[in-house]
């Protein structure tokens, strides 16, 4: 589904991605995870088109998608949620949905009317529905509690019809049964929309529970690929974590 090549990336300086490789099956769960500054947000900054890698391939179904521009590679089917939650903070719930399933369109589309205002609606209503933020949706987004503003950032992100979601850390701020929850929910959202999910996490629990395999990067590039298992036996895992005296949350 998803295939990094010998992916580099500079700024400056400083060497964010260093030649990283990672292959991810379709319909699996991939944990990303590595101490602060490995460089897991500009993967997913490089697989949605809003970094162009210095060299290196991107591949998404078999086809190169590097150097393509962010809104072909929506189109394609890959849709993220970011670190820190970017919604439309004074829209309700209904129109953050609506905007990326008009954008997701494409500007012809849109002209011609593709989905229609109604269909979309009907699809974002049930969107929301199904995420458990159906009897919020008319209300701002900027008024939901933190664990619901996640679970819009999630519902925004299908709203493209996505077959590949990257979730930047999901679970950030919460405590662990709220996140134990949200894995359980992205388990679920996985299921129902055969979707393959790669998700950077520091709370381990989330990783281990949900994740087929995990890939943890340090300076740029892979150190370990194993089950989630194998990674926390890993004495390079832990020396990397204890390294950089960071230690994943609720391990
Ligand atoms: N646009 C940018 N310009 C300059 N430096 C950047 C940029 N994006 C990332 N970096 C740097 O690249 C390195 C990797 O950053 P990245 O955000 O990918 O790390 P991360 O693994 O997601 O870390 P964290 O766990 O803190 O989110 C960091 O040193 C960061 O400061
Ligand atoms: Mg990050």
């Amino acid at each position: 589904m998803l295939e990094l090549k010998g992916v580099s990336k500079r700024f400056g300086g400083l060497r964010a991605l260093d030649s990283m490789s990672m292959y991810v099956p379709e319909g699996s769960i991939r944990g990303l995870i590595g101490p602060n500054g490995a460089g897991k947000t500009t993967v997913f900054n490089v697989v949605t088109g809003a970094v162009r890698p210095d060299s290196g391939e991107v591949f998404f179904q078999g086809r190169s998608i590097t150097g393509l521009m962010p809104h072909r590679i929506v189109r394609r089917g890959i849709s993220r949620t970011f670190q820190n939650i970017r919604l439309f903070q004074r829209l309700s719930c209904l129109e953050n949905v609506c905007i990326p399933m008009l954008q997701s369109e494409g500007p012809v589309k849109s002209l011609m009317g593709f989905l229609g205002d109604r269909e979309r609606d009907r699809k974002a209503r049930g969107l929301l529905e199904l995420v458990g933020l159906g009897d919020v949706m008319d209300r701002p987004a900027g008024t939901l509690p933190y664990g619901l503003q996640r679970k819009l950032e999630i519902a925004r992100a299908l709203a493209s019809s996505p077959k590949l979601l990257l979730l930047d850390e999901p679970a950030a701020g919460m405590n662990p049964e709220e996140s134990r929850g949200l894995a359980d929910f992205i388990a679920r959202v996985r299921d129902r929309f055969g979707l393959t999910v790669v998700l950077i996490e520091h709370h381990m629990d989330v990783v281990m529970r949900i994740c087929d395999r995990i890939t943890v990067m340090n300076f740029g590039s892979v150190l370990f690929e194993g089950t989630p298992q194998e990674t926390v036996r890993s004495d390079l895992v832990l020396e990397a974590y204890l390294g950089r005296s960071r230690v994943p949350c609720h391990a």
